[in-house]
Formats: C-alpha cells, sequence, structure tokens
C-alpha cells in the first residue's frame, strides 16, 4: 500500500517534471533606451496591453521603474538611461554587458535624441546604433529587431536633425535586412507625432498623449517579432487591441530604396 501510493506519488512527480520541462521558456523583451525609454508609461501601456491580448512576455534588463502609471500592475524592468547617447552606449560596451546579464529574444531601441542635443552628426550617430544593432546580434543571433525613428526633439530647434537622423535610420534599417534569423523592423515614431499636443512642456520628451501613441507604434512590431518566434497567445483576445498600422509612408519610402540599392538587400 505505502510502495504503492509511492511510486504514484514518483509517477507524477515525473510527469509534473516532464510537463515543466516541455513548456515552453517564457519569450523576454528588453525596450532600449534613453529618458524617454525610462520615463513616462508607454511601456506599461505595451505590457497591459500584451496581457489583454493573451501574451505572457518577460520584460528585461537591469532597470524597474518606480513610474507609477495609473497604479497599473505592469513589468517594469528595462533598459532606458536618462541622458545617454547611442555614442556613449557603445564607447562603454554597456549594451554588451546588459544583454549578458539580461538576455532577450526581442529588443526595441528609440535613442540619438541625446546625440543630437550634444551635436553629433547623423553618420556619427547612424555608426553607433549600426553598432549597437550589431551587439544585439552578437549576443544572440536570432534577436528580433524593432528599430525607431525618434519623436521629434523640439528644444532647441532640433526637428531637422531628428528628421535627418530618421531618414538615415530608415537607410540604416535596409542595410542590416540581410540576417533571416535575425529579422529587424522600422517603426517610425515620428509618425502622427504632433508636437504641439504630444510632448511635454521641456520640448524633449512625450506628454501622456505622446506616449499612448509611441505604445500603438510600438504595439504591432512588438506582436510581429512575437509570432515570428512562433508563440501564440495563451488566452483569446480579450477586446479589440490597440494596435494601428505603421507608418505605410514610410515603408514606401524605404522599399523605393532598396529598389536604388540592390548591394544592400540579401535575396534568399
Ligand atoms: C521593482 O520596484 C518595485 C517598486 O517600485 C518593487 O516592488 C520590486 O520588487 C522591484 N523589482 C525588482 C526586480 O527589483
Ligand atoms: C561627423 O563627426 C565626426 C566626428 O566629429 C567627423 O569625423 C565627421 O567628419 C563628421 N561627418 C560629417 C558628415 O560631418
Ligand atoms: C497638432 O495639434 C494642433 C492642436 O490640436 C493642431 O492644430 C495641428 O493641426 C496638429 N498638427 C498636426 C501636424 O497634426
Amino acid at each position: 500500500m505505502v510502495r504503492l501510493n509511492l511510486s504514484g506519488i514518483f509517477a507524477g512527480a515525473l510527469l509534473l517534471a516532464t510537463q515543466v520541462q516541455a513548456a515552453a521558456p517564457r519569450l523576454r523583451y528588453m525596450p532600449l533606451g534613453d529618458s524617454i525609454t525610462e520615463l513616462g508609461c508607454w511601456r506599461a501601456w505595451v505590457h497591459r496591453q500584451l496581457v489583454k491580448d493573451g501574451y505572457d512576455i518577460d520584460f528585461v534588463g537591469s532597470m524597474n521603474s518606480s513610474t507609477n502609471c495609473n497604479n497599473l500592475n505592469y513589468d517594469r524592468q528595462h533598459e532606458g538611461h536618462s541622458g545617454r547617447q547611442a555614442f556613449d552606449m557603445v564607447a562603454r560596451g554597456q549594451l554588451k554587458a546588459w544583454l549578458k546579464a539580461n538576455p532577450a529574444d526581442i529588443i526595441t531601441m528609440h535613442l540619438g535624441t541625446n546625440d543630437i542635443r550634444y551635436a553629433r552628426n547623423t553618420s556619427t550617430i547612424i555608426g553607433s546604433l549600426g553598432t549597437l544593432i550589431d551587439q544585439m546580434r552578437a549576443a544572440n543571433p536570432k534577436m528580433k529587431i524593432i528599430v525607431a525613428q525618434i519623436i521629434p526633439l523640439v528644444k532647441r530647434n532640433k526637428v531637422k536633425e531628428t528628421q535627418d537622423l530618421n531618414k538615415e535610420i530608415a537607410h540604416l534599417v535596409a542595410r542590416k535586412r540581410t540576417v533571416p534569423d535575425s529579422p529587424i523592423w522600422l517603426v517610425d515614431q515620428s509618425y502622427g507625432f504632433n508636437v504641439t499636443t504630444d510632448l511635454e512642456a521641456d520640448n524633449i520628451h512625450p506628454n501622456a498623449n505622446g506616449q499612448k501613441k509611441m505604445a500603438e507604434r510600438f504595439y504591432p512590431a512588438i506582436v510581429g517579432a512575437i509570432k515570428s518566434l512562433g508563440v501564440k497567445p495563451k488566452t483569446p483576445v480579450q477586446g479589440k487591441s490597440v494596435a494601428t498600422p505603421v507608418s505605410p509612408e514610410k515603408m514606401e519610402e524605404v522599399k523605393a530604396w532598396c529598389a536604388a540599392h540592390p548591394k544592400y538587400i540579401k535575396k534568399n
């Protein structure tokens, strides 16, 4: 009797262990950037929408938000660092260390604003962003990468500089689209962003309107990256998603650029 019970317990334990082993690991998503990623609530809204849509995704990074966001219960880990330039992130080897400490499957990058503030030119910034993309792939050859064209920097009237950078970010993403296992997507965070209604008074950071727009722009790309990893929602979709189409005009521009620069585009 006792023996029988024990074997039953062992069989149960074995079954449980097998089930645990068979369960796919949770996907890890790292939001990377500066204060536009660190502060505010776009990450919280993306996280809550993922939960609503039935996705169980682990937000990762060395940083832990204290931003309350109307008492939302959200996954607070991230890698947004106030004041940080892409240039310094590269110079200090920070992304390599962050990805080593907190490996990721999916990453979003909204960076370059501080580089522009400190008068780095477009080609220097693009060089830094390109290096960061290479470091993401060195850390995980299958990294799913989402690169943002950044929101306009109005402080000290740097809107033209952000537009110039955004154009080159589109070209950078097109050039980096050469690794089938590590797709890279462009999300235009400047598209539909209204500098009158969507910025804080500091003319740098998105206000609640702008943060909502950022979440809406990033969301479909993040879901696309999740789907590309074969992960389906665990629970049926509840209600309507906030997802909106991402910048079709910009994609047309990128397609035209790709057509004019065939040597950058690898055909499989
Ligand atoms: C993150 O901060 C919250 C409070 O803001 C705290 O409750 C939580 O334990 C922290 N998590 C980690 C992993 O540090
Ligand atoms: C950009 O800045 C770097 C570093 O100051 C400089 O070497 C380079 O010539 C500049 N490029 C352009 C196009 O101005
Ligand atoms: C931005 O918002 C203001 C105020 O609502 C509006 O007058 C303006 O037309 C908007 N600009 C754009 C580009 O949508």
